[in-house]
């Protein structure tokens, strides 16, 4: 049945709801995250399975270091247990997995964790997972407009050089255009997540908690993204 379906080649999902889905149960928020972590690794392996070719996940912007120290302690924790021993299935799939954002504030023990999975999977040839963590759409074009400054400065490039591409080429990760964006828990905003990838994306906000979106939910989803009409500007 999917063989019918158009497979975005990028999707981009804002993991979002976990704390309300666990607050709705009278249990902490953490609780959420831990389930969302849960259902977060199915969903990549189920995307993958369909044929999607890059998938990038939002799993805690600049701005979540806001959260009180629990939370975000526990949130980091969390990454370091899926990276280093929930993801086996994933490293044996063939999946890619790279990082976007910035790693100051991290601390040693993530940065290892992220370290780790990107070295297991670095020769991988399947699909490419990004996950981006300690990310800012702002933040990313600030990096990339200061990288692409310094390689002026030592003379690599001419002002000709930049174009939309080169930029793209230059942001955290050199990957296509985000096809599709999907933000679970029925927020309306992008709240910094892929701001240049995401230009032309078809949005989707499903009002589903992230802990409980699940393949059917995906699928749904991906029928939505087929029935959409794409112009990228032109006139049909
Ligand atoms: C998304 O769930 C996970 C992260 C931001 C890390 P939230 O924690 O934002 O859940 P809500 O939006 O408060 O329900
Ligand atoms: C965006 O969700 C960040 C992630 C999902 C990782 P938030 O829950 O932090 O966004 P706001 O605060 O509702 O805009
Ligand atoms: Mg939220």
């Amino acid at each position: 049945m999917n063989n019918e379906l158009n497979i975005p080649k990028h999707i981009g999902i804002i993991v979002d709801g976990n704390g309300r889905w666990a607050t709705e149960r009278g249990l902490p928020r953490s609780m959420g995250h831990k389930v969302g972590a849960e259902n977060l690794k199915k969903i990549c392996l189920y995307l993958d399975e369909l044929g999607v070719k890059y998938l990038s996940v939002y799993v805690f912007s600049t701005e979540n270091f806001k959260r009180d120290n629990k939370e975000v302690d526990f949130l980091m924790d969390l990454f370091v247990k899926m990276f280093k021993t929930e993801f086996d299935e994933i490293i044996k799939r063939g999946i890619k997995v790279v990082f976007s954002g910035r790693r100051d504030r991290l601390r040693k023990e993530v940065l290892g964790a992220m370290d780790y999975l990107e070295e297991a999977t670095s020769k991988n040839k399947g699909s490419c997972l990004n996950i981006c963590l300690n990310y800012g759409g702002q933040s990313e074009i600030v990096d990339m407009t200061k990288k692409v400054c310094q390689m002026y400065k030592d003379g690599e490039i001419t002002l000709d050089d930049i174009d939309v591409d080169f930029v793209s080429k230059n942001l955290y990760q050199d990957l296509p255009p985000v096809d599709f964006l999907i933000r679970t828990s029925g927020e309306l905003r992008l709240s910094n997540f892929l701001l240049y990838q995401a230009s032309y994306a078809e949005l989707y906000f499903p009002k589903t908690y992230f802990p409980d979106f699940k393949e059917e939910d995906v699928l749904k989803a991906i029928e939505e993204f087929n029935k959409r009409e794409r112009r990228f500007g032109g006139n049909k």
